[in-house]
Order: structure tokens, then sequence, then C-alpha cells
């Protein structure tokens, strides 16, 4: 939108948190609230946008996308001094200010465009986005008379009558630049919390015979604004059913929406069906076909069609090729590469090891910085030793190798294509190919003994 610059209240603390982080950085869906809020602003394609930061300034400021300006509050005074902070950063600009905090992260892209087009359409001086809250408690009241807005009452401010009215301030707005640098010269601490309330720039322009809008979303929902931890998780609902509702529009089935849990960077295939009580977050990539059973933890990772992952299983930065299938139990540590076709069963602990195509590990076994061709069988309890204590070694063992169970790979080891391992094997030294190592003390059967014992013991 041409001739719109818009200005991000982020600088307050947000004491109501109880938080040694600054409020608009806590995650909401896997990312700061105040990311959440710049994309939809961002996607106005204004000529300028302004953060206001103040309370751990670096950290804000850390996470500004490129092109979003930051203004310094040093002392946080109230939103309207906020405000002249922010349009410090606006000389010579003379379109309209679209003013956003920083703590209402699920009003989108849209509903901030509507605003703006019917704040313009209109010729208003002010507009604010308005929201019907059954419980509208917290919120600033707005008072109207026939003619439109005549001001906005903060709760704290509020007669028993000002707070009945159920209209809130969502905290958004639009000024012509000359209504609003006028007013703010006006705007004094008189009220509840001695601050400069930006609310009072609405009175301050009706008073002064100015055009005053109150527009209504038609999205209530979306005006929730974060004050408290419990504010908080209701965002977090909202934004996981918005989630899952695209997911699912998308042709992904989610049997328990209400209870999974997928972050807004995550993509999912069609007919990939997802159970319950699953967490997958961050860069992760799912394909289609593939079976989620309940209670994983699946973060960055690539998972291709047709894949099967058990219950109760950890992924990390991992990537599992077509048609493999990984748990129950399985934790695939980063740098894990699970081959086509391949099982990486119960109690299974992989880290920077690469599984060829068909090859299993089923079950109670460690696998560290390995390379496992293709058709290789890992017996039950294999384990490899690479880490001495001072450095890491690695583990290669080529196509068609059958381990047998409770081997020991005592690294660095190499075991040539189509070896054999006899279980209960420590391999200490590189397997040729086709051969069969076998490390272990022959057995002897002492006839009798065991009786004998028995008897002596009575
Ligand atoms: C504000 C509005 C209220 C509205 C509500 C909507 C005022 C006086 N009140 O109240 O009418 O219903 O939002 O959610 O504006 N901030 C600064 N610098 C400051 C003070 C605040 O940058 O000096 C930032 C905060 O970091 C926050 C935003 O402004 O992101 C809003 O401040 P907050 O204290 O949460 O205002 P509310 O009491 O919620
Ligand atoms: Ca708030």
């Amino acid at each position: 939108m041409k001739d719109l610059a818009v200005i991000v209240l982020a600088a307050g603390l947000g004491t109501r948190m109880k938080s040694s982080t600054v409020k608009v950085l806590h995650p909401l869906a896997g990312r700061p609230m105040l990311l959440w809020v710049l994309e939809s602003v961002l996607a106005l394609r204004p000529d300028s946008v302004v953060t206001v930061v103040g309370h751990q300034s670096h950290r804000v400021r850390g996470v500004l996308p490129d092109g979003v300006l930051a203004a310094v509050q040093k002392e946080q005074l109230g939103t309207a001094h906020a405000v002249i902070t922010g349009i410090s950063r606006l000389k010579g600009f003379n379109g309209t200010v679209m003013v956003v905090s920083g703590d209402t992260p699920l009003l989108g892209a849209d509903t901030l465009k509507g605003l703006a087009i019917r704040h313009r359409r209109t010729g208003a001086d002010v507009s604010v986005l308005t929201a019907a809250m059954p419980d509208p408690s917290g919120y600033g009241r707005i008072i109207r008379d026939d003619k439109g807005v005549i001001g906005i009452v903060e709760h704290k401010d509020a007669s028993p009558a000002e707070r009945a009215i159920t209209e809130i301030n969502t905290g958004t707005y639009c000024f012509g630049t000359k209504a609003l640098r006028a007013a703010l010269k006006s705007v004094r601490t008189e009220n509840a919390q001695r601050e400069f309330y930006l609310t009072d720039v609405v009175g301050i322009t009706r008073s002064l015979g100015g055009r005053v809008l109150g527009i209504p979303t038609e999205r209530p929902d979306e005006a929730l604004g974060i004050n408290s931890r419990a504010d908080l998780a209701e965002a977090e609902r909202m934004m996981r059913q918005r989630i899952n509702i695209k997911l699912m529009e998308a042709g992904v089935t989610i049997t328990d929406p209400q209870n999974t849990y997928i972050g807004a960077g995550v993509s999912i295939g069609r007919d990939t069906v997802i159970h319950p009580s699953n967490h997958i977050s961050g860069d992760t990539a799912i394909g289609s076909g593939c079976t989620v059973l309940p209670g994983n933890i699946i973060t960055d990772s690539a998972i291709k069609d047709n894949v099967v992952i058990k219950g109760y299983s950890v992924l990390t930065r991992a990537r599992v090729e077509e048609d493999a299938q990984i748990g129950p139990f399985a934790h695939l540590r980063p740098g894990s590469d699970v081959g086509k076709d391949a099982r990486v069963g119960n109690f299974v602990e992989l880290k920077k090891t690469v599984i060829g195509k068909g090859s299993k590990a089923s079950h109670l076994s460690y696998l560290g910085d390995s390379s496992i061709g293709s058709g290789v069988n890992i017996g039950a309890g294999t384990i490899t030793c690479n880490y001495d204590g001072y450095g890491k070694f690695r583990t290669v063992i080529e196509d068609g190798v059958f381990v047998g169970s409770d081997t020991q790979f005592v690294a660095p080891v190499k075991v040539g294509r189509g070896a054999v391992i006899a279980a209960g094997t420590t391999v200490t030294e590189d397997v040729p190919k086709d051969a069969l190592a076998i490390a272990r003390t022959p057995q002897t059967n002492k006839p009798g003994l065991a009786k004998r014992r028995r008897a002596s013991k009575t």
C-alpha cells in the first residue's frame, strides 16, 4: 500500500507475564509473537515499518526482519509516548500512519488491510479497529454517541456503566499524519496509570472537530491481546486450530486437532494421518501417505512419502526416505538418514548415521557416527563404541552385512560387503568382505554342576 507507514509497539516489558523475557518475544506456535504481527503488517507492503523497542531492545531488534526499522523508547511512558518515538523515524512522511500492538499476534493481514481501506475511503482523521468481546475486561472501552466514537476509556479508569460496554479497542488504528501529530501534543497523564495513553488521541481529535471512526472487526477472535500466560495459552490454542484447519483443508487427516501441535513452518502431504499428541515443529516436511502414530516429537526433519512413524519417537534434524518405518520409541538425533524401506525399531538411537535401503535395526541399539549400507541386518543390542573419551570415530558397515545380536563395534572399524558378525562379538579390527568374524570366549559345559550346587545350598 502506497503512502502507508506502520508503527508497531513493542517496548513494554509485559509485567503481567511475570517473565525475564520481554513479552513480544514469547513464542507462539514456535516463533516470537512479534513476528506474527510483523508478518501481517509486511503483507500490506507499507512504505515503512517502525518497531518501537525498549525493554531488551537488543534481543527484540535481533528478530526484526530485514527492512523493519527500530526506534528506541528509553522509558516506557505509555502508548502515546511510544508512538511519538516511532513517528520520529518518519520524517517527511505525510500519508496514513497505522499503529499496531506487538501483543496482538492473531490479527490477520486482511483485517489490517480492511481497516486501512475503510480509513482512506471515508476520509477519517482517526479510525480505530474495535471488537465485540463477550468478556471485555482489561481492554479499553469504546464510547460512542450518535455521530460516532467520542473517546476510549481504559478499563482501570472506567465507571461501572462504561465497564458494561462490550465494544473494545483492539489497539489497532489508522491516523492521518497531521491529525496524529496535532493530537499527540495534547496527551496528558491524568489517569489511573499515570501514562501517556494513545487512546486519548481519539477523544482529542474528536474534540478538535476531527472525524473519528470506530470500525468493528468481523473477526473479534483475532483481537485477543496477550497480557498474561493464560492469554498466551489461549492464543496458542487458536493458532494451533488455524494451522490444523489449513492442513486438513489441504488433505491431511488429523484425528484429534485439539491435541496435535504443529508449527507454522511445517508442511505435510495429502493423505498423511497424524494421530494425537504429536509435536511437529520447525522446518519439518512430511510427505504424503504417511502414518504418524501418537506421541512423537519431530523437529526440523524431512520425512518422505509413505513412512510410518510408530509412537513415542523423537526425531531431530533427521531424514527418513520413502516407505521406511520408525519406532516405536526410536530416537533419531541430528544427522540421521534412514533409507528407503529401512526399519529403525524400539529403543534404537541414531546419531550422524546413514542407514541404506532396506536395512534393519529393529531393537535396542546405539548407532553413532556410522555409515550402514543397504540390505544390512543389525541384530538386537548392537552398539557402536564411537567415543574413546577424547574423540569420535566412525563405523562403516557395507551392503549385505549380517550383524548378530549383542555386537560391539569399537570404532574406527570397517566391515566389508557380505560379511557376517557372530552374535556377541566385539569387533576391534576391520572385517574383510564375505568373512565371518567371531570374537567370544568358547563355551564350556560342566555336567551336573548346577544340580550339585543346588544340593549344597539346602
Ligand atoms: C492497550 C490499549 C487498550 C486496548 C488494548 C488492546 C492504551 C492506553 N490502551 O492496553 O485500550 O484495549 O491495548 O490490546 O493504549 N508499549 C510500548 N511503550 C509503552 C507502553 C506500551 O511500546 O510505553 C507497547 C507494549 O509493549 C505493548 C503495546 O504497547 O506491545 C500495548 O501496551 P499494553 O501495556 O499491553 O496495553 P494494554 O493495557 O493492553
Ligand atoms: Ca496489551
